[in-house]
């Protein structure tokens, strides 16, 4: 009985710690294979580039220079402008947001990909 508690336990330990995704890994190449062609140096509209030497500075803590609103507020997925702007809601958020949703023009990233950006941020969007 004590045995089974303790690997269940274990278990619910590895796949919460597993369960953080890696901006690396999983997040910078979304955004740059959906992103970055019209996010590329930060000067295009949206001022922000998206590439993977870029991204992390640009969304983490960062407000976006036309809506005052935070683009990842670490820790509060729904406070983050960019989450908004992928999933199409509250792009209005309290009479501030702007513009379309995001990618452009394009088929909405997968809900996998929404998911896993808005799991790590909750996580505290770490530069892991
Ligand atoms: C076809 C070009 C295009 C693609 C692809 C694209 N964007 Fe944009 N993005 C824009 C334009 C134009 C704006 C400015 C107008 C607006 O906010 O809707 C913008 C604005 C933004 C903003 C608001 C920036 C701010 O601080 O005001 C964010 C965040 C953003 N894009 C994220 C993304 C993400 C994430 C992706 C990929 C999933 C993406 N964009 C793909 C063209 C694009």
């Amino acid at each position: 009985m004590r045995v089974a508690a303790f690997a269940l336990l274990v278990a619910v330990d590895a796949a919460s710690a597993g369960s953080v995704p890696s901006f690396e890994t999983d997040i910078a190449p979304v955004l740059r294979t959906r992103c970055a062609a019209c996010h590329m140096t930060g000067t295009e509209a949206g001022n922000i580039a998206l590439g993977p030497d870029d991204a992390y500075e640009n969304l983490v803590g960062v407000a976006s220079p036309t809506t005052g609103l935070v683009r990842v507020t670490p820790g509060k997925p729904e406070a983050s402008y960019l989450l908004m702007k992928l999933d199409g809601t509250g792009l209005d958020a309290a009479g501030k947001g702007k513009g379309m949703r995001m990618p452009l023009g394009a088929a909405p990233l997968p809900e996998e990909s929404i998911r896993m950006i808005r799991d790590w941020i909750a996580a505290g969007a770490p530069r892991n």
